[in-house]
């Protein structure tokens, strides 16, 4: 698909909405019991995030020539995961956060339990929908190695593994390995989970072609978490919907922190250009996503 920034922008506004129309359908009515378990779920979820892993999901089936109702299961599915490990990540025995996407964090919207009980329920809702959703592909050994990514990438050795090696860091000082070997976990593994999944939803893809785009998922989703600590730094609270500072205010090692900020800026760069190099092996229908790496490294919220 060839594609200019307008373009770009104008497919992006459809996948958060048409992201957002099937989350809508798989989260549990808000007035169903228990209500305010399913309240809290809807509110950590629908809250105006920016859907980059949904998109990602829709812009990976794009460049494959996937029809996208095959991949609103996986889109629903990866930005639940999501939305719960933010929920957990802002309670106070984590990041300890008030503020998320512009909101009340879920724990100070309703209460701690409420909150910890939200992330557990979204986590079983993510394979819920895999297992599920009939318009996904009806090849039951793909639909199961989804399942298998899926869980591996956002459990102890993916993303709540970076997690605790986060948790595990607070006032430590990380070498540059230690750092990457964090955020590859704790952001890294479910954005690469994202492109698996859309590749997973079809069989026309070779070695050579899922090697090159699980490459680009590895730059991307570290370029994703150095430029989350960039903006840390350099945002504003309000931009950001999140607070500002709040890694310095903890203590957390990060990327400025440890390489200072126009490193960090340059190692976001490398990480742009390593993406784009991985996609050179394909034509103009990976635009779409070359479009995103960039994003990713200029993005301000
Ligand atoms: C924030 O993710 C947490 C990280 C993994 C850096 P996003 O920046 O994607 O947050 P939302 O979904 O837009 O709120
Ligand atoms: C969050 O990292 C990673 C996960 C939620 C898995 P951060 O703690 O840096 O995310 P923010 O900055 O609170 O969004
Ligand atoms: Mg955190
Ligand atoms: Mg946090
Ligand atoms: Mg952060």
């Amino acid at each position: 698909m060839k594609i200019d920034a307008r373009l770009f922008d104008s497919l992006v506004a459809d996948y958060q909405q048409r992201v957002d129309t099937a989350l809508d359908h798989w989260l549990p009515p808000a007035d169903v019991n228990p209500v305010r378990l399913h309240q809290a779920m809807r509110y950590a979820v629908l809250a105006p995030g920016k859907r980059v892993r949904p998109i990602l999901v829709y812009a990976t089936a794009a460049a494959l020539g996937i029809d996208p109702q095959r991949v609103d299961g996986a889109a629903c599915a990866v930005e639940i995961i999501h939305a719960y490990s933010l929920i957990h990540d802002d309670l106070p025995a984590m990041d300890d956060d008030d503020l998320r996407r512009g909101r009340p964090t879920c724990h100070r919207e309703f209460d701690e339990a409420t909150a910890i009980l939200a992330g557990d329920s979204l986590q079983a809702l993510a394979f819920y929908i895999i297992s599920h959703d009939s318009a996904m592909t009806p090849d039951a050994a793909a639909r199961l190695q989804m399942i298998e990514k899926l869980s591996l990438f956002s459990g102890s050795r993916g993303m709540a593994g970076g997690q605790a090696i986060d948790l595990a860091a607070v006032g430590k000082s990380l070498n540059i390995a230690e750092l990457e070997t964090m955020h590859i976990h704790k952001t890294g593994a479910l954005i690469r989970t994202c492109i698996q999944l859309a590749a997973l939803s079809t069989d026309a893809l070779d070695d050579t072609q899922l090697q090159a785009l699980d490459s680009y998922a590895k730059s991307i989703g570290l370029s994703f978490q150095v430029q989350d600590d960039i903006l840390d730094v350099t945002g504003d609270t309000e931009t950001l919907g999140k607070m500002q500072g709040a890694d310095s205010a903890r203590n957390k090692p990060t990327y400025p922190s440890i390489i200072g900020l126009q490193a960090s800026q340059e190692k976001a760069l490398d990480l742009h250009q390593n993406a784009l190099q991985a996609l050179s092996i394909f034509g103009e229908e990976a635009d779409i996503l070359r479009y995103i790496s960039a994003w990713f490294v200029e993005r301000r919220n």
